[in-house]
């Protein structure tokens, strides 16, 4: 399929969506929007894919949603058409995905970026949610995940004033997995996707959907369904590989169900 906004590739069993609106530093319209969520449905159905980088350029992953193309909305058409909700595509993928951040995340961006399990920033990233000093709020989950991230005090003091955060601080507020080089970056983010991408799908994608479910319930709830999860392993072939490999101390050759 071709896209117009988005660059999308497929390196061994990791699937790449490179947001590619240089020109607006990759500004999140509506067309990149749908095209994301196209890459997403092929890469979902695809068997082949066994985890996902979304990724921007050197100089921005996503300066947020498109201003442009904002700027004339109104409440009762942002409201009927329940605008900023399809961006939910990206949260409810269900294979492993990792937002590989150079540059801008902000905004919209950096809401993106959190929808994904993981966020692994070049060391020239920058995050920031500066829709106040446009005069709205973050509006696809930044009060929300950022919040869950890294805490109330600096959720409020990035989302009150707007000001940026760099990768090292990033990291130690814990909104950042790990910080890499921006030299050879975006091959770095994928030999990390490569290697989940290498492991038993169906656990991998288990273990993503129980951690995933500690921030939705309650600790009773989220520990009975990791249970049910962990017992479930034992009816996959890969726990069977997985565990004779390690006894016959050789490499699992996992069948990925
Ligand atoms: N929307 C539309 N266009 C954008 C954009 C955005 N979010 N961010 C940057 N651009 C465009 C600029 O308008 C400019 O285009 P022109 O050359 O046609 O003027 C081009 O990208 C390059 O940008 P700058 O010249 O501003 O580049 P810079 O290096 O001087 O500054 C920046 C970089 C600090 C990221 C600055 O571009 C900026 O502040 N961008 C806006 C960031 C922002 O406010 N994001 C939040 C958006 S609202 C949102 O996301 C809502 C939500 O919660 C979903």
């Amino acid at each position: 399929m071709a896209y117009e906004t988005i660059l999308v590739e497929t390196r061994g069993r990791v699937g790449v969506v490179t947001l590619n609106r240089p020109k607006a530093l990759n500004a999140l319209n509506s067309a990149l929007i749908a095209e994301v969520t196209s890459a997403l449905d092929a890469f979902e159905a695809d068997e082949g894919i066994g985890a996902v980088v979304i990724t921007g350029s050197e100089k921005a992953f996503a300066a947020g949603a498109d201003i442009k193309e904002m700027a004339s909305l109104t409440f009762p058409g942002t409201y009927t058409a329940d605008f900023i909700s399809s961006w939910d595509r990206v949260s409810r993928f269900r294979k492993p995905v990792i937002a590989g951040v150079a540059g801008f995340a902000l905004g919209g961006g950096c809401e993106l970026a959190m929808m994904c399990d993981l966020i692994v920033a070049a060391d020239t990233a920058k995050f920031g949610q500066p829709e106040i000093k446009l005069g709205i709020m973050p509006g696809a989950g930044g009060t929300q995940r950022l919040t869950r991230a890294v805490g109330k005090a600096k959720a409020m003091d990035l989302i009150l004033t707007g000001r940026l955060m760099d990768a090292v601080e990033a990291e130690r507020a814990g909104l950042v997995a790990r910080i890499l080089p921006a030299e050879g970056f975006v091959d770095a983010v994928v030999a990390i996707a490569a290697e989940i991408a290498g492991l038993s799908l169906p656990a991998v994608m288990m273990a993503k959907e129980s951690v995933g479910r500690a921030f939705e319930t309650t600790l009773g709830e989220g520990l009975r369904f990791e249970r049910r999860l962990f017992q479930a392993m034992f009816a996959t072939e890969d726990q069977k590989e997985g565990m004779a490999a390690f006894v016959e101390k050789r490499p699992a050759a996992f069948r990925h169900r």
